[in-house]
């Protein structure tokens, strides 16, 4: 590649497009960063905002909707179709309707919901997920918004302190896998109740989809988690023998899923919304015909 012409950047994987007559400087050849002062200022050439802005849309779409069921719209979380339960993901578990203790009437006040005592586990998973911290660091504080583009003054005059002070609250992120492991086998649980219709019969229904494939997709995000793969095997130093042979195994192939982890993190957080949308839909009266189909098998 010829190196005596004026040389526009592009970031790793990126493809860019240099202006006619320029030569592209690729990774390794020693550019000091920055290279241009100044937030959001840059030398790429690529569509490098498009990726934040949507993914800081989305989150903010999140948090605005969640607030909005949580604290101003709380019914409407479940529909019951001939014994069937469809249950609203945000609210699922719904634990006040558990008979814990053998009190199956919770005394509690009128504006407490199973959202708010059971979604500081979700919520807290997924804020301290490792991809979870590159996406907020990127779209929410600029530091930096993505490789190669300048970060804000104050970024540089605060620095980097890793994981310190709040931040030290990321190192939770083990304990919330453990608690969210839980949490999948009550989604899969509150799938079978989409199955047992009235008579003691079994079939299933729209809602039985939309449940599957939430469980599902979050089975897959907490499968690819990094915190997982190291509680499997990347906590040892060798898999030569015994069971750290087979939890080598393990490791390699939590590896697969592990590359997709943004994949399963945003499909699994947009079908919470989808199935939400779902059961609020039927109980505001909408899709009524496609919500009481249903196909009893025996
Ligand atoms: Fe993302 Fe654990 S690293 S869920």
């Amino acid at each position: 590649m010829p190196n005596n012409q004026p040389q526009r950047l592009c970031a790793i994987g990126i493809e860019c497009s240099p202006p006619q007559g320029k030569a592209v400087r690729t990774l390794g050849e020693g550019i000091k960063l920055p290279v241009i002062n100044g937030l959001g200022r840059t030398d790429r050439v690529d569509k490098w905002w498009a990726q934040p802005l949507a993914m800081g849309f989305a989150l903010t779409f999140a948090l605005i909707y969640t607030f909005w069921r949580l604290f101003l719209h709380d019914t409407g979380i479940s529909y019951d179709l001939d014994g069937s339960t469809v249950m609203s993901p945000i609210f699922s578990p719904n634990i006040l309707e558990w008979d814990l203790f053998g009190l199956s009437a919770w005394e509690h006040p009128h504006w407490v919901n199973a959202a708010i005592l059971v979604l500081w586990i979700p919520f807290g998973f997924r804020g301290t997920c490792y991809y979870m911290r590159r996406v907020y660091y990127r779209t929410f504080f600029a530091s930096p918004t993505a490789c190669w583009v300048d970060e804000p003054d104050i970024n540089k005059k605060l620095g980097y302190k890793g994981e310190k002070r709040v931040f030290i609250l990321n190192n939770l992120h083990r304990y919330f896998l453990y608690a969210a492991m839980i949490i999948i086998a009550i989604k899969w649980w509150d799938v079978t109740h989409t199955l047992t219709f009235e008579d003691g019969q079994y079939g299933f229904s729209i809602g039985t989809f939309i449940m599957a494939i939430e469980a599902f997709l979050l089975t897959m995000y907490v499968t690819s988690c990094h915190a997982l793969r190291h509680l499997a095997g990347g906590a040892l130093d060798r898999w030569t023998t015994g069971i750290s042979r087979i939890r080598g195994r393990i490791f390699d192939k939590l590896s697969i899923a592990n590359r997709s982890h943004g994949f399963w993190f945003w499909t699994s957080l947009a079908f919470v919304f989808v199935g939400d949308l779902w059961v609020l839909a039927y109980n505001e009266g909408y899709f009524t015909g496609l919500a009481e189909w249903n196909l009893i098998l025996f």
